[in-house]
């Protein structure tokens, strides 16, 4: 199995404990697909009860499985994608993940990251949650452990026992997720390790330049979600991202995920479809010039399309 192809493992990001981590993830909430799941062939139906009467340790209402992400998974190393995101949130999605890739391949060819839910936050130690995780992705260890929300009442507690773990080498890194500043600046104050990651949405629609830069002065790598915006309409229909995919000759979730790449972030990409998978991970075959990245970074309208950290509701999430 070929893992690397042009200049990708050049782009490997070093995290502030001197771990490597790859500069491109696929993301595994298949949360939404189930959701449509009452419209499925009764083929994939059957597959997903399967799946879930299998799990053990998940809560069963939560079970959230389709067909696609089996198929995604044992194709993912040759479309040149090993790092999984997922989360005790993102329904069976550690389950099929873990075992997927034991099935297919060899633990240090894949790099998974997981989080801590709000729910565990507030009923479970994050030991607890941890373990519960590992034995859902059938692992030992995970290669890199993120606090899901910086839960208003949790989150500092949490990663007093986020550095335990970390300390028992139950994960090889340790972060978080949707911080703003002042969340981080917060778990500065008690921490004896600063969190390595900070995983939030971006795209070139919400930018988030203060935090990003934040982010890099205090030696935080940035994780983006939704990093292709979702292919929103205003991105699908600019005329400037037009302009730029036709100049490289490349896709437009290619340029943006290129964009990515530059402004040194790791975007963490969902798709459904083989064909996308392939063409957002090859990547590394081609460069943006410092003046068009300037160009997708000002298509910035500050248009956040997910939960707001600041003002949600931690309890739904
Ligand atoms: N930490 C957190 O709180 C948090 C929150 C949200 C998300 N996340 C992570 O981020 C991941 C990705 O986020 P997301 O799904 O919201 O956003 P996204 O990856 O930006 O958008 C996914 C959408 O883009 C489309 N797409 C992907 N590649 C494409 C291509 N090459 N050409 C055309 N369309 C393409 C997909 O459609 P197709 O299926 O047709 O390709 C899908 O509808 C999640 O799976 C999750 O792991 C984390």
């Amino acid at each position: 199995m070929q893992r690397y192809k042009g200049t990708r493992e050049l782009n490997y990001r070093v995290l502030s404990n001197g771990n490597k981590i790859p500069p491109i993830g696929y993301g595994t909430d298949i949360a939404k697909t189930w959701r449509s799941a009452n419209s499925f062939p009764t083929k994939t139906y059957m597959f997903i009860k399967q799946y879930a009467k299998s799990i053990k340790n998940s809560d069963k209402r939560s079970i959230k499985i389709d067909k696609t992400l089996p198929r995604i998974i044992r194709n993912a190393p040759q479309c040149n994608c090993n790092l999984f995101d997922t989360a005790r949130a993102y329904g069976g999605s550690e389950y099929v993940l873990g075992r997927e890739l034991k099935k297919n391949f060899s633990r240090d060819s894949y790099y998974i990251v997981t989080k801590l839910s709000n729910f565990d936050q507030r009923e479970r130690t994050v030991e607890e949650a941890l373990r519960i995780s590992l034995d859902e992705l059938a692992l030992d260890y995970v290669d890199l452990y993120l606090i899901h929300w910086p839960q208003t009442e949790t989150y500092i507690k949490s990663w007093k026992g986020m550095e335990e773990v970390y300390a028992k080498g139950l994960c090889k890194a340790i972060g978080v997720c949707n911080c703003n500043i002042h969340h981080l600046e917060a778990i500065k104050k008690g921490a004896l390790i600063n969190p390595m990651v900070n995983q939030f949405e971006c795209h070139p629609l919400f930018t988030q330049e203060k935090l990003r830069e934040y982010c890099h002065i205090n030696g935080i790598q940035v994780m983006a979600y939704t990093p292709t915006g979702r292919m929103d309409f205003r991105l699908k229909r600019s005329k400037k991202l037009e302009i730029i995919s036709s100049k490289y000759n490349k896709s437009l979730a290619q340029i943006i995920l290129r964009w990515h790449i530059q402004i040194n972030n790791i975007p963490i990409v969902n798709t459904t479809s083989l064909e996308h998978l392939i063409d957002n991970m090859n990547i590394f075959d081609f460069e943006l010039s410092a003046e068009d990245v300037k160009l997708i970074s000002s298509l910035n309208v500050n248009s956040r399309l997910r939960y707001d950290p600041d003002n949600c509701d931690f309890d739904r999430l």
